[in-house]
């Protein structure tokens, strides 16, 4: 019987990326989005070329109570998940205090709140089961603190730790999380975060979204704990092991500064 990916913010993208990837292993699809047009035409596109069954649900994870509403649609349709993607996120570039609360609380409820609610939901049920995989998009940001992306990249270390701490405890359980720690991706991740006006992207080798999207795919079928794109962006983490905090947030300030 083949099996079932429920893949967050699969419109574009890396979570697009692993929509194709899980589609050429012959996965049925759950994908979500805000763009129902652009869920629409994958849906089309995957059916017609790989011959799996796409459900796409139209919504918008950034609203309270999003993840279970999901989770209940799921439910109710009666499909089994056997792999979850949280996928679906986004940042803003500026000063916190200069940035509107509202934003947020929109970006704290889509990267960390939805993502950690849908964790537990299908979590409690895998465990009766004793299978299940999960792959988190964290993301280099989890190493640093990063002045001008403060919120952005405090949301991705609490995916990264949460990835790791609950992925220990299932370790008997058959079920496996896995955090994907790509470095600054070619997407529309850096138009909608404003992320492009900063001295990073100048300054790094941008990946590829299928590159990193198929790096995820495989750490999760192996049910790697955690992995990080890029030999660059594996050694930023190690090295910053032996310097002072201070000294790191500084030089993430001057990484994230304005061009
Ligand atoms: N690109 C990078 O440089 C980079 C680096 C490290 C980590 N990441 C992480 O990778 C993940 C994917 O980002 P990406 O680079 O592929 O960005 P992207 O091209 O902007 O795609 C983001 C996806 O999330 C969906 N999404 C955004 N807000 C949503 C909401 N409120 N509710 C539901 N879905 C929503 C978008 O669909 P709709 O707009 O249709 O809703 C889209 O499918 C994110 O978690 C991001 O933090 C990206």
């Amino acid at each position: 019987m083949r099996k079932t990916a429920l893949i967050t913010g699969a419109s574009k993208g890396i979570g697009k990326e692993l929509a194709f990837i899980f589609a050429e292993n012959q996965c049925d699809l759950i994908l979500t989005a805000r763009s129902g047009d652009r869920l629409a035409q994958l849906k089309e596109q995957l059916e017609d070329g790989y011959g799996i069954s796409v459900y796409p649900v139209v919504g918008d994870l950034s609203l309270p109570g999003a993840a279970e509403a999901l989770f209940r649609e799921v439910k109710d349709k009666g499909m089994e998940v056997d792999y979850l993607v949280n996928n679906a996120g986004f940042g803003d570039y500026g000063l916190f205090a200069d940035t509107p609360w509202h934003r947020y609380e929109e970006m704290i409820t889509l990267n960390i709140t939805s993502l950690s609610h849908l964790m537990h939901l299908f979590i409690q049920e895998w465990k009766g089961r004793k299978r299940g995989k999960i792959l988190n998009l964290s993301s280099t940001a989890a190493f640093q603190p990063g002045p001008m992306m403060a919120v952005y990249f405090a949301t991705k270390a609490f995916v990264l730790s949460l990835s790791e701490a609950v992925g220990n405890e299932l370790r008997k359980e058959g079920i496996t999380i896995t955090a994907l720690c790509p470095g600054p991706t070619s997407t529309y991740f850096g138009e909608v975060s404003k992320m492009n006006a900063s001295q990073l992207v100048k300054n790094v080798k941008i990946a590829d979204a299928r590159a990193v999207a198929e790096l995820g795919f495989k750490a999760m079928m192996k049910g790697k704990p955690a992995v990080i794109q890029g030999s660059m962006n594996k050694l930023a983490p190690f090295s910053i092991r032996f310097l002072p905090r201070k000294w790191v947030t500084r030089l993430s300030a001057k990484v994230m500064q304005h061009q």
